[in-house]
C-alpha cells in the first residue's frame, strides 16, 4: 500500500468516515504525512480551492459509490479551475464493529509470522503483547497502534491473565480491533482458549490466527526434527512448568523408550527434576537431549547432552526462554558432539 512508504513533508487528504479511516489515518500519520480527513462527500464539495492546493495525495477509505461521484465532481472543478486533482489511493475501510484477534506470533522472528497474522497487526488499534512474540518490531507492522506489554520480564510484572481477558473484551467493547500477539502459538501452552472464552462469554467477535510454534521451530533452528522415519514416530509436547510426578516420568520414559521425542517447554527451571525423574523411571543413560537456548535470536545456542551428563550438570547453565528435546532425533542436530551423535542407540542398541 502507498501509505506504507515514506511520506515525510507530504500532504495526504483522507476522505472516510472516521471509525472506517482511522486505521488509514494512523498508518499515514505513521508514515511521516500531514493528515487531514474529511468524513462526508458533501464536506468534500464545500472544501476551498486553497484547502485542495497544498494536498500530495487523495486516500479513499472504502468503497462507497458517492466518494466516487463526488471525486468525478472534484475533477470537474479542477478543470474549471486550471488545477489538477491529486494523486488517489484506494484503501480498505476499518471493520465496523470491535473486535479481538488472537495472534500467534511464532518464536520470535518476523520471517515466522504469517501472512495472516501481519494482515490483522496491520488492521489494528491496539496490540496487547508477550515478549517471546516479534515484538521489537510491532511499530513498523502496526504502523502505529497502541502498544502494550503484558508480558513477564525482568523488574516488569505481567499483567494478570484475567486483567489481559478484561482490557481485550474492553477496547473490543470500545469498537477496536484489538490483536493479543503471542509467542508461537496460542493453543500450545499460550492460554489462547481461555482468551477466546472471555472474548465468547462476552460476544466479542473473535478469530484466531494460529502461529508457528516453538515446540517445532526451535528444535528446527539446531537443524533437530521432531519426528524422522525410523527414529522417532511421534512427539509429545511436555510443560516444565511445574515438576512432573514420578507416573508422568515413567509414562514419558516409556515414550521416548517406545520411539518418541519429548519436547519440553518451560523447562529450564524444572531441568534437574525431569532428569532425575527420566533415570529413576529407567530411561536409558545414553538417551540424547538437547536444549536450544533463544532460538532464531542472535545469541542463539545449543546444548547436548545425554541423561547421564545431563545428570552430572551439562545442561546446568542453560537459561528461558530454551526449549529441550529428549530422543534419538537429538542426534541429528546441528554440531551434535561426536561422543552423542554416534553413541550406541538407545531405543535399538544399534550403532544409527
Ligand atoms: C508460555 S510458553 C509459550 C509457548 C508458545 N505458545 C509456543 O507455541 O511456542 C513459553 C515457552 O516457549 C518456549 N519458547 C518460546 N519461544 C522461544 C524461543 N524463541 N527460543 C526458545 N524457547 C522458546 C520456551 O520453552 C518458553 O519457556
Amino acid at each position: 500500500m502507498l501509505l506504507d512508504a515514506d511520506l515525510t513533508g507530504r500532504t495526504v487528504l483522507v476522505l472516510g468516515e472516521a471509525h472506517a479511516a482511522r486505521r488509514v489515518l494512523r498508518r499515514t500519520a505513521a508514515a511521516g504525512a500531514a493528515v487531514r480527513s474529511v468524513t462526508t462527500p458533501s464536506a468534500l464539495a464545500k472544501l476551498p480551492d486553497g484547502a485542495i492546493a497544498g494536498v500530495d495525495l487523495l486516500a479513499v477509505v472504502g468503497d462507497d459509490p458517492a466518494w466516487q461521484t463526488a471525486l468525478e465532481a472534484l475533477h470537474a472543478r479542477g478543470r474549471r479551475a486550471g488545477w489538477t486533482v491529486p494523486l488517489v489511493v484506494r484503501e480498505s475501510a476499518a471493520a465496523p464493529g470491535g473486535q479481538i484477534i488472537l495472534v500467534g506470533g511464532g518464536p520470535g522472528t518476523t520471517e515466522l509470522l504469517t501472512v495472516g497474522g501481519r494482515a490483522a497487526l496491520r488492521e489494528a488499534d491496539v496490540v496487547l503483547y508477550d515478549r517471546l512474540s516479534p515484538w521489537e518490531d510491532l511499530a513498523e507492522l502496526t504502523g502505529g497502534a497502541e502498544l502494550v506489554d503484558v508480558g513477564k520480564r525482568p523488574g516488569h510484572h505481567a499483567v494478570p491473565q484475567s486483567r489481559i481477558q478484561e482490557l481485550l473484551v474492553d477496547h473490543a467493547r470500545a469498537g477496536k480491533t484489538v490483536v493479543r500477539l503471542k509467542g508461537g502459538d496460542p493453543f500450545v501452552f499460550g492460554r489462547g482458549r481461555e482468551e477466546l472464552g472471555a472474548a465468547l462469554e462476552a460476544g466479542v467477535p473473535v478469530s484466531v490466527i494460529p502461529g508457528v510454534t516453538s515446540a517445532v521451530a526451535v528444535p528446527a533452528a539446531a537443524d533437530i526434527p521432531v519426528t524422522h522415519r525410523e527414529r522417532s514416530h511421534m512427539v509429545t509436547f511436555v510443560s516444565g512448568h511445574a515438576p512432573l510426578s514420578d507416573a508422568e516420568h515413567h509414562h514419558l520414559a516409556g515414550l521416548v523408550t517406545g520411539g518418541g521425542t519429548l519436547v519440553v517447554l518451560m523447562g529450564v527451571g524444572t531441568l534437574n527434576q525431569l532428569v532425575a525423574g527420566l533415570r529413576r523411571a529407567g530411561m536409558a543413560a545414553r538417551t540424547p537431549l538437547a536444549v536450544v537456548e533463544r532460538g532464531y535470536r542472535i545469541d542463539q545456542a545449543t546444548t547436548y547432552a545425554t541423561l547421564e551428563t545431563a545428570a552430572r550438570g551439562a545442561l546446568a547453565g542453560a537459561t528461558s526462554p530454551a526449549v529441550l528435546v529428549v530422543g534419538e532425533v537429538v542426534r541429528l542436530g546441528r554440531d551434535c558432539p561426536d561422543e552423542i551423535a554416534l553413541a550406541v542407540d538407545a531405543v535399538t542398541g544399534a550403532v544409527p
